[in-house]
């Protein structure tokens, strides 16, 4: 079942560039990691998913509806998080529950003060008096506590020391395995490599990438070295196709493994070798270049979305808050 279907979409700012042609799909129980640079279109992707952005062309549905037209409809199910939270200087974390247990007609009190205690906020403590960090586990909190069916966080763990954004991984991961779906922007890349399913790269705009992570980790490059049996034969051996040379140092062969682990195994056996150590992908080299403005980022078929079935029409219930300082 597809969660968030958007084809083409485009936002523009006057002449300014939001976002062009962007095609996402993401389906029920990923969690789905949205990268790219500054000013790149995150923001911009998500205010069009929550509806507080009208599209300038192409199509948005969310939950099987329509983003703009259905936008209050939608917000029933989704948890959302600002990139820049604001929220009420009087307002507490108890205050927020009841608050929007009242505008659901629902208690999420309960649900709420369990993910506070996980997230150490005091329940009482005004907005006023708390860090940036602890503002932001309040808004988080309060994006979760009603267990949505979507949660869609822009750039959540900032302002989060690294404890707290285990704590928000764990959730994440809690939900997503009881079938909700996660969307979150991130500069962060251990989180994206530990949390998401799917990640897109936007870049100027447009999507440059939109692949599975265990996919990304297998084209991403990795640093080999093959110990042989003399220095002579390192000076001499041939290598294939699908790794180049760093550096030949005694009995070393340092290599960049740019096709697969096997097939070098598979050469390396009938080698005169005495050991080989393959590291990790490299997913940080992969980004950057895909990050980067030059030439020589990675070729890339046009970016598919991961979609196979037709957007489907949930029956919602509960309500949400409209505003995004919620
Ligand atoms: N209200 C606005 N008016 C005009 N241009 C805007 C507006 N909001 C965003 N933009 C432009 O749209 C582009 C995308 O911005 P967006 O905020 O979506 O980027 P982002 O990927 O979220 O970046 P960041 O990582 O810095 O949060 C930028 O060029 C930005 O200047
Ligand atoms: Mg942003």
């Amino acid at each position: 079942m597809s969660i968030i279907v958007t084809q083409q979409l485009t936002k523009a700012y006057g002449h300014r560039r939001g976002v062009d042609e962007v095609d996402l799909c993401v389906s029920a129980g990923e969690i789905f990691g949205f990268l790219g640079p500054n000013g790149a279109g995150k923001s911009t992707t998500i205010r069009l998913l929550l509806g507080f952005l009208k599209a300038s062309s192409g199509t948005a549905t969310v939950l099987g509806q329509d983003c703009w037209a259905r936008s209050a409809t939608i917000k029933q199910d989704i948890g959302y998080v600002a990139g820049d939270v604001r929220l009420y200087p009087w307002l507490t974390a108890r205050k927020a529950f009841q608050i929007a247990g009242e505008i659901r007609g629902r208690d999420v009190l309960a649900d709420g003060m369990l993910l506070a205690e996980r997230f150490r906020l005091e329940p009482d403590l005004p907005v006023r008096k708390m860090s940036r960090g602890n503002r932001q586990k309040v808004a988080l909190v309060l994006a979760l506590a009603h267990r949505p069916k979507l949660v869609v966080l822009d750039e959540p763990t900032s302002g989060l020391d690294p404890l707290m954004q285990d704590t928000l991984a764990d959730c994440l991961r809690e939900l997503a395995a009881a079938g909700h779906t996660v969307f979150f922007s991130s500069h962060t890349l251990s989180e994206v490599e530990s949390l998401c399913d799917r990640v897109a790269i936007v870049r100027e705009g447009r999507i440059v990438v939109d692949e599975s992570l265990d996919v990304l980790k297998s084209r991403a490059p990795r640093t080999a070295i093959v110990t042989m049996k003399s220095s002579t034969i390192v000076a001499d051996v041939a290598v294939p196709d699908i790794v180049t040379v760093q550096s030949r140092s005694g009995n070393e062969l340092h290599l960049q493994l740019t096709g697969s682990a096997v097939d070098l195994t598979q050469w390396a056996a009938s080698q005169p070798i005495v050991d080989l150590s393959i590291g990790k992908p490299n997913l940080e080299f992969l980004f950057r270049q895909y990050y980067n403005h030059d030439s020589d980022r990675p070729v890339q078929e046009p970016a598919t979305s991961g979609c196979t079935d037709a957007a489907t029409d949930p029956n919602n219930d509960g309500r949400f808050p409209t505003s995004e300082a919620s």
